[in-house]
């Protein structure tokens, strides 16, 4: 993306929007410098949407069940998003798998948070498979989507211990509070022109970004 403009920006989502919130925190005290223009959820009711409101930010609903098929669904999504101008899509527990079509009419400029240490355990129940595995840490990533389910470039990655007893919403709590941190410093990046996927490798100020994505303990000493 060059920035020749203040970017644009909408968010996807399906539940509670605790990402959002997060987002919309950084774009009002100046973190990310850009403009959330409007938030979509798939499911009539998520309490994302009242955040949205909230926040004087455009939400509306494209409700899937009411289209017969994945294609036709990603088809109205695409049409509404296309209306906007966007610079980035931001999913943020949009609980949809997207098609390729989608993708690709949006290449680079998609992305996502995902609860695990990617490339560990893509899909869901991501806290439970770390815990069964014996895992000594969970985490969350953000990536770059592209059409390989939760399998395009980790940008940043945040790493939790995982304590004897933890259940898997216990792990949920201490993962979300650090997703909080990483994904408006991945949409600050993207949105500063700083980071970008060329043939599939992400790449920050012009450098390939490792295989899991930054260390996000590492990454607060430098920023
Ligand atoms: C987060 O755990 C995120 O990693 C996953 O969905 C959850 C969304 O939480 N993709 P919220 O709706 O942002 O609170």
């Amino acid at each position: 993306m060059k920035v020749t403009h203040r970017p644009r920006l909408a968010v996807l989502l399906s539940g509670d929007g605790s990402n959002l919130q997060a987002l919309i925190n950084a774009t009002n005290n100046g973190l990310i410098k850009a403009d959330i223009v409007i938030v979509i959820s798939n499911k009539v009711g998520a309490r994302g949407l009242q955040r949205a409101q909230n926040a004087g930010i455009k939400n509306t609903v494209i409700d899937n069940l009411q289209f017969s098929d994945r294609k036709s669904f990603d088809y109205a999504l695409a049409l509404e998003l296309k209306k906007q101008d966007l610079d980035l899509i931001i999913l943020a527990g949009f609980m949809r798998i997207l098609t390729s079509e989608f993708v690709e009419s949006f290449t680079g400029r998609i992305l996502n948070i995902h609860p695990s240490l990617l490339p560990k355990y893509r899909g869901l129940n991501t806290y439970q498979k770390a815990i069964d595995a014996g895992d000594k840490n969970a985490g969350a990533t953000v990536h770059f989507v592209t059409s390989e389910l939760d399998g395009g470039p980790p940008i940043i990655q945040s790493k939790v211990p995982i304590h004897r007893n933890d259940t898997s919403d216990d792990l949920a709590q201490r993962i979300l509070k650090l997703e909080h941190q990483i994904y408006p410093l991945a949409v600050k990046w993207f949105c500063e022109d700083r980071l970008s996927l060329i043939n599939e490798e992400a790449f920050l100020d012009s450098s390939v970004l490792p295989k899991s994505g930054l260390n996000y303990t590492d990454t607060i000493k430098d920023e």
